[in-house]
């Protein structure tokens, strides 16, 4: 046969490699290394540290590693810039973004690169997808900078923001984390990962060409200590992380009691769901999309493979018959599709996590490719024959390795699929709408792709539930993790707690007899004594006893979380049967208005009509929340061609709220309120200094209808019980309202499970503690990519 005839047989590409001289003059004029940016200018190359090509093994550049000092003089030019920067009208600074973008789309193929080169993937995927992303998002938040004010009236920027970005896509990770913060009028301080600085020093380049103001942005490079260094930082008002699910607990920790506003894009480990129905051969390409795409190095990858028994044999064959055509190699060759893994520690640990699923017995098939003789390379890899609870089904990998494991039911499918302590995405093949849709609603998971995998676009958010993180990038979403809500008004700020002394002891005879009884608590519905069989006396004004109320205990509030997740039927509710409940409550208050506000007065030694105000206040908010149960809609945000990305407003599932000594009955009705409207199940510590206005509210939740399990009561010490909530897996999210000490040790224990927390402080007006922000923290959004046409 001729040659031609041969090509066509074995139909293989010839080598294609891109360009490079642009790139390595860029490097070689930098070779006595590279300094930060900062305040506009790039400083004197310090301590130096090198940065390789992974697909080569060679160095390629000298970076500084950033100092306490550069990070220093990085936030002071943050700070200096802020208040010009923040204070342009919205338009000015969209003429910047727009210039960014622009800048971006002239040195396209430059940047495509040298992010092939840094990072080791291949530039069909820079040149196709990182870069044109990262234009993207600046075009999409030069909008959002002129939209801002109108679009978030009572919103500012948060101030000075420390970004953190992993290495796996390091332009475009600086993309999504620069364009919202600058929209918003923030000024930043970014720092690269320590693998892939070099796109992110271009960018640099890129700030000064298009004339962006010195200061508004910084980059610093170095490694962790480097990162720690900003997240430390007294003048950072926000730190947004992406990274690995373990430093995402260490910066959870080290902000907590600090005020900063964090968001965290954590780790994941996605369930790709495979049912009987689905088009087989586009799945299969799903999954190619899926695990093998940017070598598996995603946190969103679709890395855990759900197939439907029925089909397994049928669909693992066509899989095994795609793997050899991928070929891995020279990332800047542009027929590579499995470029370098970033570097050899990485390559290691994909490589001891196989082995070690191997030594449990995991089957691990290799497809005979061939891989370059040097390099950090790794072929596609697919592990069958694990449990749900096998090493390689529950480790995130960061590797082209799938793991695949079958199921029967739909129900299973979820189970399977939700059976990991992240909740990044979820990928979902099926022919049949009304099932990929129901599928969707019910996996836990930030972003769920239906017969498609791994899109995204600057208009849709992205983020992740449980321990993949809190907040979201892109679309409106997104803005709001870069904007300050107008706080509601404070009568003081109290700084440390003043601890409620609870005891036993009951105080002289109170004066007025008759409502002295011991309140329960109350638990799945019904009233429950405390676990520790002790109660204390509630004490009026001048020290009289009021009453006792149960001493709740750890054991307390684990029965009420596990009630309250029992009570998934609300959250599946429609909005308008919980408005109609929440208008009950309030209409049952209301008949008990002058019996409420007796025991207010009687409490706190609010005069009556302080008392009856409190009341009224409190039915106010309940029909508040009544009324906007069904109408805190979700979006329909405009991402890509033939898509339809629905972002729904999800509950959270358990909330845990802490209520504060101020307002007793108001700040009970205000956090809990919001929570249920949204569809949560709640377990609330009410006051410690006047419980019994909440123990009371439980008869009017009984007469409500209510389901059990809804709302939790467990009196004790406030700020124990606060502690025992943050610490406990099977609280969602959690809000408290008191003292600044206790709000730290929640937040730094909300780390355990990465829960969203919500400190509110102490001395809050709670006439004014109403609106859109209660909803907006009673929920998680979940984007939902749903295709259409053939
Ligand atoms: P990492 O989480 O250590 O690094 C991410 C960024 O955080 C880098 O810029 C790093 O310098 C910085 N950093 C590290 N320690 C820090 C600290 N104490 N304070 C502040 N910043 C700190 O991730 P690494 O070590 O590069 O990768 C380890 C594993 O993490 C991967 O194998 C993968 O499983 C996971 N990972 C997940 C990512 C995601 O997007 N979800 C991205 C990168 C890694």
């Amino acid at each position: 046969m001729g040659k031609i005839a041969d090509l066509m047989m074995t139909l293989e590409y010839g080598p294609s490699p891109e360009n490079d001289d642009a790139v390595r003059g860029w490097l070689a004029s930098h070779s006595s290394g590279f300094g930060h940016f900062i305040g506009g200018r790039f400083t004197k190359p310090g301590e130096l540290f090198e940065v390789f090509d992974p697909a080569k093994g060679e160095t390629i550049a000298r970076v500084t590693q950033g100092a306490r000092a550069d990070v220093d003089a990085a936030v002071a030019a943050a700070r200096n810039a802020l208040p010009a920067w923040s204070g342009l009208p919205g338009d000015a600074r969209a003429r910047h973004l727009y210039a960014l973008a622009r800048h971006v789309q002239k040195r396209e193929r430059f940047l495509s690169v040298l992010e092939s080169i840094d990072n080791g993937k291949p530039i069909r995927e820079t040149r196709d997808i990182d870069v044109p992303l990262v234009a993207r998002h600046f075009y999409h938040h030069a909008g959002w900078a002129s939209l801002v004010e109108s679009e978030f009236p009572g919103y500012g920027p948060v101030g000075v923001c420390g970004q953190i970005i992993p290495w796996n896509f390091p332009l475009l990770m600086l993309g999504w984390k620069i364009a919202p913060a600058l929209a918003a009028g923030n000024t930043v301080v970014l720092k690269p990962a320590e693998f892939t600085p070099l796109t992110a020093l271009a960018f640099a380049e890129i700030c000064i060409e298009a004339g962006l103001p010195p200061g508004v942005v910084n980059i610093v490079t170095g490694d962790g200590a480097t990162g720690a260094a900003i997240v430390g930082h007294d003048d950072v008002d926000k730190i947004a992380f992406t990274g690995s699910t373990e430093v995402g607990r260490i910066i959870r920790r080290a902000t907590a009691g600090t005020g900063k506003k964090l968001s965290l894009e954590l780790g994941g480990k996605s369930p790709f769901v495979v049912f009987d129905d689905a088009d087989l051969d586009s799945a299969v390409e799903g999954v190619v999309d899926a695990i093998w795409f940017n070598q598996g190095q995603v946190c969103c990858a679709g890395s855990r493979l759900l197939v439907a028994e029925s089909v397994e044999r049928k669909f693992i064959a066509k899989l095994r018959a795609r793997m050899p055509m991928l070929t891995v190699g020279d990332p800047l060759d542009k027929s590579t599709d499995i470029g370098a893994i970033v570097a050899p520690v990485q390559l290691e640990r994909i490589r001891r996590l196989v082995e070690a699923g191997r030594a449990e017995g995991a089957d691990i098939y290799q497809s005979e490719v061939k891989l370059p003789a040097r390099g950090c390379f790794y072929p596609p890899t697919l592990v069958s024959g694990v449990e749900p609870a096998s090493l390689l089904a529950r480790e995130e990998i960061f590797g082209p390795v799938l793991v695949t494991m079958t199921f029967r039911t739909p129900d299973e499918a979820v189970a399977l699929a939700n059976n990991t302590r992240y909740g990044l995405a979820a990928s979902i093949w099926s022919e049949n709408i009304n099932r990929a849709l129901e599928v969707a609603a019910r996996i836990k998971a930030g972003v769920v792709w239906i017969n498609s995998t791994n899109l995204f676009d600057a208009a849709a958010g992205f983020g992740g539930y449980r321990e993949s993180g809190f907040g979201r990038e892109g679309g409106r979403e997104g803005m709001t993790e870069y904007l300050k809500a107008n706080d509601p008004p404070r009568r003081s700020v109290a700084k440390t707690g003043k601890a409620v002394k609870l005891s036993a002891a009951p105080g002289p005879t109170p004066a007025a007899p008759g409502i002295d009884r011991t309140a329960k608590m109350y638990v799945g519905g019904k009233q429950a004594r405390p676990d520790s069989g002790s109660s204390y006396s509630v004490l009026d004004p001048k020290g009289r006893s009021l009453g006792q109320a149960g001493l709740g205990n750890r054991k307390d509030i684990r029965n009420a979380v596990e009630a309250a997740s029992k009570a998934t039927g609300w959250g599946a509710a429609t909005a308008h049967n919980r408005a109609q409940v929440l208008y009950y409550v309030a209409e049952n208050l209301e008949a008990r208005a002058a019996e409420f506000s007796e025991r207010l007065r009687a409490m706190t030694g609010a005069n009556a009509r302080e008392a009856r105000d409190e009341v009224d206040a409190s039915i106010r908010r309940l029909f508040f929340y009544a009324g906007f149960a069904d109408k805190y809609d979700g979006t329909v945000h405009s991402t890509q061609k033939r898509f339809v990305t629905l972002a729904m407003n999800e509950p959270w599932g358990v909330m845990g709220l802490v209520c504060p000594d101020e307002a007793p009955l108001l700040a009970f009705v205000s956090l809990t309120a919001p929570a249920i409207a949204m569809g949560n199940a709640v377990v609330v510590v009410p006051s410690s200094a006047h419980p019994l206005v909440a123990t009371d509210f439980y008869s009017v939740l009984d007469t409500s209808d209510v389901p059990a399990g809804v709302v939790n009561i467990v009196t004790g010490e406030a700020d124990a019980l606060a502690n025992t909530l943050a610490e406990h897996d099977g609280v969602d999210a959690m809000w408290h309202a008191g003292a600044a000490d206790i709000a730290k040790a929640v937040e730094a224990a909300s780390a355990g499970n990465l829960k969203a927390t919500w400190t509110l402080g102490a001395g809050l007006d709670w006439r004014a503690a109403q609106g859109r922000e209660f909803l907006r923290r009673s929920t998680q959004v979940k984007n939902i990519w749903t295709p259409y046409g053939e």
